[in-house]
């Protein structure tokens, strides 16, 4: 959605305020904006286009720069439209009638339509067709000396989700912050305080966060800070110290964010392993606040989540059913609450989400648990709604992900998945400890074959050649590696705007296989095993048969594959269950150099957030 960045202190505010909002820019790229005070003033500057763009644009034109504007208290927003179109008008910062009061916003007024019209009568003039116009009307509607009071009043006729940053003219040594539902941190420096939507953005300028909750408004100043509740009511906030490096969240020399985090891949999985093997077993007790007693009695298990998190899900599924034998079925976070799910006491909520904001899953966790039902999450952004709301949490220890299209965050799920797996099948006695043994020493093993898969690299960017002139994909795998295919055709049309689609491969013979002739790419996961890869190899043939060209994911040694397909890439020998997060490396690389190839921005694909805080 869009990201908010807010700053006051000693310094000039608006070179801070942009720096941080280039590290927001992948939740909204389509317009941007800053407000500052000076010389109790607001001065506004806001264009459409991402933010290299506009300041091109800006330099160009010889006209005023972000980076100039003066003063040492602001604001700053990148936007990714909902209400009212694409247009410098409607990009934030947004001012009342007076040009006192300047706003930034993230979420959605479900009643500015009544709001504005009563304003209207009132006299207020607008001049933007969005929602958050609204928002500044009705504090300089309430303003009566104090921004304080009167953003509480504002808050109080709203109804929606909302993040706002707030300056005024007449109290330059404030900056506002309020939360319901959006997400919106405050940070802590020395002379200088922030505001932002995630925590990476400003880790460069301090490590020292508040996570605001629902309902609640922060003024800071310079020097302090408060929290109070919509009443007014002082709330003492916990401070918490974050451990993300900021070197994370800068691209350290690739091209693009997504190229890095794809390589950031094996010590990402390394992390994510960190202390929870222990004498040859998975130790998962101290991180999990449900106790033995509780784990023993899970007879069912619902695992919610959205788009690449589903993805892993259905890995996961595979993986409990398989190993720790426990019935699991897989619900889209935005469909689980619109139905009336069968939950009892026995039954346990996954919900996975990388950015820990995703409106769809936030939404069914607050469903299970209404129906009492016990939610462990698999988070990667602590410190989330997500992360705060479940009973209990797993993280993926995968460092932020700043590319829109995820990519490190999914491996890293698909690993915590793994491990709860024997965790819980070591806990119900359904995995002897011989076969744990073994399934921990494949699994240490991902992070250097994963080293070994991305040195692999140029031939992935040869086969990406192939898709210049083609508008449509077909991917394919089966079992464990069915929900790779479908994560791969979801890569490719995310960020190069390709068709695909991705089937289990048998399905392939009822209906799909129709689309096949010789401008049809059809990636394979044929990985050896013992199930279903010579079943695969006969979908190869039907393909080859009607003269589609093949990409093969083989397992190395395999020559079988690499005579019959266009195209291959060999993964390393691993047990099968493990075979999904690599097979999922050289899809990732495919989608981004096809992008590449099309001149397409991967970090920004268009239309697209990365963090999905609307339903
Ligand atoms: C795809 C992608 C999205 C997210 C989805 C859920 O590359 O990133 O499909 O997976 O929006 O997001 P999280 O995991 O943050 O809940």
């Amino acid at each position: 959605m869009c990201g908010i960045i807010g700053y006051i202190g000693d310094k000039k505010a608006a070179p801070i305020l942009m720096d941080a909002l280039k590290r927001l820019e992948y939740r909204g790229y389509d317009s941007a904006g800053i407000s500052t005070i000076n010389k109790n003033n607001i001065l506004v500057e806001k264009d459409i286009g991402k933010l290299e763009e506009i300041k091109e644009k800006r330099e160009k034109e010889k006209n005023i720069n972000f980076e100039k504007i003066e003063g040492n208290v602001g604001i700053s927003h990148c936007r990714w439209a909902t209400h009212g179109s694409v247009t410098k008008e409607n990009a934030h910062p947004h001012t009342d009638c007076k040009n006192m009061i300047s706003i930034v916003h993230n979420g959605i007024i479900e009643n500015f339509s009544a709001l504005k019209e009563k304003l209207i009568q009132k006299g207020h003039k607008f001049k933007s067709s969005t929602d958050t116009e609204v928002i500044a009307h009705l504090i300089e509607d309430n303003y009566n000396g104090d921004i304080e009071e009167a953003t509480r009043k504002a808050l109080k006729q709203i109804e929606g989700s909302y993040a706002l940053g707030i300056i005024c003219s007449k109290e330059p040594n404030k900056l506002i912050a309020a939360r319901n539902e959006s997400p919106l941190i405050l940070g802590l420096g020395d002379k200088e305080n922030f505001i932002a939507s995630d925590v990476h953005a400003i880790l460069k300028y301090t490590n020292k966060v508040v996570y605001l909750e629902n309902n609640e408004i922060a003024t800071l100043e310079k020097n302090n800070y408060s929290v109070k509740n919509v009443n007014g009511k002082i709330i003492n906030k916990k401070i918490n110290e974050i451990n993300w490096s900021p070197e994370l969240a800068e691209k350290s020399g690739y091209e693009h964010f997504m190229l890095k985090e794809i390589h950031e891949q094996p010590r990402a999985i390394t992390e994510t392993l960190n202390n929870r093997i222990e004498n040859g077993n998975i130790n998962l007790k101290e991180e999990l606040d449900l106790n033995d007693e509780e784990l023993k009695k899970i007879n069912r298990i619902i695992i919610v989540a959205c788009g690449t998190s589903w993805h892993a899900a259905l890995a996961g599924e595979f993986m409990l059913e398989e190993l720790a034998k426990i019935p699991v079925e897989v619900e889209y976070g935005s469909e689980f609450r619109y139905r009336n799910p069968i939950i009892n006491e026995n039954t346990l909520i996954i919900a996975i989400s990388q950015s820990g904001e995703t409106a769809d899953t936030l939404a069914a966790i607050r469903e299970a648990k209404k129906r009492n039902a016990k939610v462990l999450s698999i988070v990667n952004v602590k410190g989330s709604s997500i992360d705060r709301e479940s009973d209990s949490v797993l993280y993926t220890y995968a460092g932020p992900e700043i590319g829109v299209a995820s990519t490190k965050a999914f491996t890293a799920q698909l690993v915590v998945l793994y491990l709860f797996t024997l965790f819980m099948g070591n806990l119900k006695k359904s995995l002897k400890k011989e076969k744990i043994t073994d399934l921990i020493e494949k699994l240490r093993k991902l992070p250097l074959q994963m080293e070994s898969l991305l040195s692999e690299e140029n031939d992935i960017k040869k086969i990406a050649d192939i898709y210049k002139d083609k508008t449509n994909s077909l991917f394919l795998g089966r079992g464990v590696n069915f929900p790779i295919a479908l994560e791969g055709a979801l890569k490719l049309k995310e960020v190069s705007y390709l068709h695909a689609e991705g089937y289990p491969a048998a399905e392939m013979k009822h209906g799909p296989i129709a689309l096949i002739d010789k401008n049809m790419p059809v990636v394979f996961i044929a990985t050896k095993d013992d199930y279903t890869y010579k079943k695969v190899l006969g979908n190869i043939h039907e393909v080859k048969a009607r003269n589609g060209i093949v990409i093969a994911i083989a397992t190395e040694g395999d020559e079988e594959v690499g005579k019959l397909a266009d195209y291959v890439v060999y993964i390393p020998k691993t047990l099968y269950i493990l075979s999904s997060i690599l097979t999922a490396i050289p899809l990732q690389l495919l989608a981004y150099y096809v992008a590449v190839d099309r001149n397409l921005d991967p970090d920004k694909p268009r239309n697209l957030s990365k963090s999905v805080v609307v339903e």
